[in-house]
């Protein structure tokens, strides 16, 4: 039986340590369902549409990945693609206790899924969406840390050259 692995974030925007983590995940799971959360309660600099054009722009070398929208809780989405594990990215010891609660809580939720965590390349782990907006807001480069795509459109989206 095929083994099914959503990987949820907010991907705003994919980062090189996300794009490493779904690659080390097409290597353990036979499918992989990359989930892209549009809660309105948290303010995104791109659009959801914009954000999964980014993804599907970077992933293109990795052959069609599936990918959905999703608003409400994690662990239903996950029920309803007929997946059995969350993929999540720890990047430091200061990523552990955010993790480890929402882990416990989905299992708390259904307990079926399991959380798998997978280390990115080292070269990436003190990046992320959050760091990329803020050093792109001020000009600076973020080059190497994001796919080219994405560095475009943070360009275009924050009125840099
Ligand atoms: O990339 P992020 O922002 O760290 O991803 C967080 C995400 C989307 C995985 C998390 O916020 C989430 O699962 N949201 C869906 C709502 C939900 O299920 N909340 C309860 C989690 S215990």
């Amino acid at each position: 039986m095929a083994v099914r692995a959503v990987y949820p974030g907010s991907f705003d925007p994919l980062t090189n340590g996300h794009l490493d983590l779904i690659e080390r995940s097409l290597r353990i799971f036979d499918q992989l369902v990359i989930a892209v959360v549009t809660n309105p309660a948290k303010t995104a600099l791109f659009t959801d549409t914009e954000r999964m054009e980014m993804i599907r722009e970077s992933t293109r070398h990795l052959g069609e990945l599936e990918m959905v929208a999703f608003d409400g809780l994690l662990v239903d989405l996950v029920a309803r693609v007929g997946a059995t594990a969350v993929i999540r990215g720890l990047r430091a010891v200061s990523d552990f206790e955010y993790e480890f609660q929402m882990a416990l809580m989905n299992r708390k939720l259904r307990e079926e899924i399991e959380t798998v965590f997978l280390m990115p390349h080292e070269a990436y782990s003190y990046i992320s969406s959050r760091l990329i907006k803020e050093v792109a807001g001020y000009g600076g480069s973020v080059k190497g840390l994001v796919p080219a795509g994405v560095e475009e459109r943070l360009r275009a989206k924050l009125g840099h050259r």
